[in-house]
């Protein structure tokens, strides 16, 4: 069992003990399907106000579901479409205070209000992955979200690219 204790007066204090959990969970483990799946549920277990968080995977080119928590999902995404689309089109961190002003939104959730999106890059600068946090309270992310959850992507980028065995993600 692992039992984290994230406890945070502030928010970047908040995502230093999250991205040192994650950290600690995944090291070692090559396999990248079990280490998103236990940072989404880290992800959803430490960060207040969420109704969905997760992960969407590059697969040639398009974004496939991957490890979340939370309502069953869009399974594929072109890139360039909604805020994850977006966020694999322009490798930029997507923070929307409001889905519904959003062009080209793909409503999962009627219940998203908010989301944050951030890029995983690899090595060689290509997507790996998009983290989707999803909220439904307006405005729910800020500019520390975005330095949080962008250090997790840089921390965790060789650990969730890669593959025990077998063809997943190549
Ligand atoms: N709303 C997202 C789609 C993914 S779900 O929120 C899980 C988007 O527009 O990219």
């Amino acid at each position: 069992m692992y039992d984290f204790q994230i406890e945070a007066p502030d928010k970047p204090e908040l995502w230093r003990q999250l991205v040192a959990a994650a950290d600690a969970l995944t090291e070692g483990e090559p396999d990248a399907v079990a280490n998103m799946a236990n940072v989404a549920a880290l992800l959803w277990e430490s960060l207040p106000d969420l109704n969905w968080a997760g992960f969407y995977r590059n697969l040639d080119g398009e974004l496939v579901l991957g490890p979340f928590q939370g309502r069953a999902a869009c399974i594929r995404i072109p890139f360039g479409k909604g805020v994850c689309g977006t966020a694999a089109a322009t490798l930029e961190p997507q923070c929307i205070e409001d889905v519904h002003a959003f062009p080209g939104h793909i409503a999962c959730d009627a219940a998203s209000v908010s989301e944050l999106v951030v890029p995983v890059v690899g090595a060689d600068g290509a997507l790996i992955a998009v983290i989707d946090l999803d909220s439904p309270s307006r405005a729910r992310f800020d500019q520390e979200d975005v330095a949080g959850c962008l250090e997790l992507a840089r921390r965790l980028s060789d650990r969730l690219g890669g593959v025990a065995k077998g063809s997943f993600g190549s």
